[in-house]
């Protein structure tokens, strides 16, 4: 079946094995699939839900094609772009939150985790975030969403928007219902401090996560550096239920490795952790370093990434402009 693939990335810096494992190393398979059209989003508006320094975003903006790209991503045959060049987003997502009911974002887990204790200080986009990724998503038509596990509840509420649009409207299946695509298994990649936390680009310590511009000595040591505890390796997937660090760093070595989880413990069953962390190492140093090194050298190239971008807001541009024309006639203006 022909898929429309469409996903966005924050360009807030740090991207890491998190955003690698769950979501990127999952848009290059479906870019190589001869049949799909996919679209991939610098979402600049999405990062200034959080307070940004201007020229470190335009940096990050062009890393983050950078890692598109060294991660396999091919721009000829993928349109890559970034959010604020397509003025539609801006505009749909102030349409579709005409139609999101506020009891549906209240109930967003990543806004009370991002907002923390205090969320009368949190900017009014962070709360109302999920609607711009919603038009982002609609705009396009997608049928397909690949995301991480975190992602999920607000896909769950861009089919509610889509829904309740065509249903007042009256205008059936004018936005298509995206399917998101989650990885059964490691579609959420746990901090290398703390297994109970997911990786994420915004935790203070860098030990925490496998940043994708991290060499290949900085891998080793923060492998080597990484939480686990005193038992070896168990025979079964149930010994794991309490280990959260311990499966962590197996589900790491087995996504990279494509195997299943199974398969790794019966691989490493009752060795210790010191003797499975050389492996590992190995594994990411043999897919990271590559794309670290590849990612320095196209930042070298920002006229080149520059004109990937260009190309590709021009090509979304269209895409999106027709639609927000008809859902402006939808809608009466
Ligand atoms: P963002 O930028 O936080 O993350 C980008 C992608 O990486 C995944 N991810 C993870 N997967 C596994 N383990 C982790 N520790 C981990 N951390 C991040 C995320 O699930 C995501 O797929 N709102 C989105 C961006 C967005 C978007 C969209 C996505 C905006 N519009 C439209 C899809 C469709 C976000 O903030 O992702």
């Amino acid at each position: 079946m022909r898929k429309k693939i469409f996903s966005g990335v924050q360009p807030t810096g740090n991207l890491h094995l998190g955003n690698y494992l769950g979501a990127i190393k999952n848009f290059v398979e479906l870019n190589n699939e001869k049949e799909n059209e996919c679209i991939f989003c610098v979402v600049d508006l999405h990062a200034i839900t959080v307070k940004q320094d201007p020229n470190k975003l335009r940096n990050n903006i062009r890393e983050t094609v950078a890692t598109f790209i060294a991660s396999g991503i091919d721009p000829k045959k993928s349109i890559i772009f970034n959010q604020s060049q397509v003025k539609a987003h801006s505009e749909a997502a102030w349409i579709l939150s005409c139609v999101a009911r506020m009891g549906w974002l209240n109930r967003m887990t990543q806004f009370k985790e991002k907002a923390g204790k205090d969320k009368e200080k949190a900017s009014v986009g962070l709360y109302s975030y999920p609607i711009l990724m919603a038009a982002d998503i609609l705009l396009y038509e997608a049928t397909h969403v690949p995301v991480g596990e975190d992602q999920k509840q607000h896909l769950e509420l861009c089919r509610d928007i889509a829904q309740k649009f065509n249903n007042e409207f009256g205008v059936k299946d004018f936005f298509i219902l995206p399917e998101p695509l989650i990885q059964k298994e490691f579609s959420r990649i746990m901090s290398l401090k703390d297994g109970s936390k997911k990786m994420s680009k915004s935790e203070v310590s860098d030990l925490s996560r496998i940043n994708l511009t991290d060499d290949k000595d900085l891998i080793i040591n923060k492998i080597k550096k990484a939480k686990t505890d005193a038992f070896p390796i168990p025979s079964s997937l149930e010994e794991l239920t309490t280990r959260m660090e311990a499966k962590n760093l197996l589900g790491i070595y087995s996504s990279l490795k494509n195997f299943g989880l199974e398969k790794t413990i019966k691989q490493f069953s009752g060795r210790n952790f010191s003797d499975f962390k050389k492996d590992l190492s190995q594994v990411l140093v043999d897919k990271i370093d590559p794309i670290s090194k590849e990612i320095k050298k196209l930042l070298k190239e920002s006229d080149f990434l520059d004109k990937i971008l260009l190309e590709g807001s021009n090509k979304a541009n269209e895409i999106a402009s027709e639609k927000l024309k008809k859902i402006h006639e939808i809608v009466g203006f």
